[in-house]
């Protein structure tokens, strides 16, 4: 692969209907790049949750892929509510979703242990008020 490959998305707070959409276009161009399945899997595990706590946690935000030759680095930013606990909130199980999310089938808690656990480097950070940005590599390789 020559020259590295950006994708970015707006993703909108609390809609459920398109929520999942930017993922499963970054895993798309992954396929397409020729990246090996386990890679593809893994990538598309990390941005869909990342996505999806942009929508129920983060009021919206932005999800990047940048793809070169031998990694894939996704960074999901936000200026919501901010996360006071990171230790706690990477608890598997922990949530703070609420009642209608949950109906939606959102909010098991699973989402930010199974993006460290499918990351090869992962890094949060968030202030109360401010935001959140996340950053979560994963290598392969080479092409
Ligand atoms: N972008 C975010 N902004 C604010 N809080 C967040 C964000 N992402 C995660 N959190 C907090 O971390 C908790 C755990 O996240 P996660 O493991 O994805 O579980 P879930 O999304 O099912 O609640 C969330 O319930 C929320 O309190
Ligand atoms: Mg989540």
């Amino acid at each position: 692969m020559a020259a590295p490959v950006c994708l970015e998305y707006r993703i909108e707070g609390n809609d459920f209907m398109v929520a999942g959409a930017a993922s499963n276009n970054i895993k798309n161009t992954l396929k397409m790049l020729g990246i090996s399945s386990s890679v593809c899997t893994r990538v598309a595990i990390i941005a869909y949750e990342a996505e999806i706590n942009l929508v129920i946690h983060g009021g919206g935000g932005v999800l990047k892929a940048e793809i070169t030759e031998d990694r894939v680095k996704l960074t999901a930013e936000d200026e919501g509510p901010g996360i006071a606990d990171i230790e706690k909130a990477m608890t598997e199980g922990f949530s703070t979703a609420t009642e209608y999310a949950r109906e939606m089938g959102f909010g098991a808690g699973m989402g930010l242990p199974n993006i460290k656990k499918n990351s090869d480097e992962f890094n949060i950070e968030s202030e109360v008020g401010k935001g959140t940005r996340l950053y979560s590599t994963v290598f392969f390789n080479k092409q």
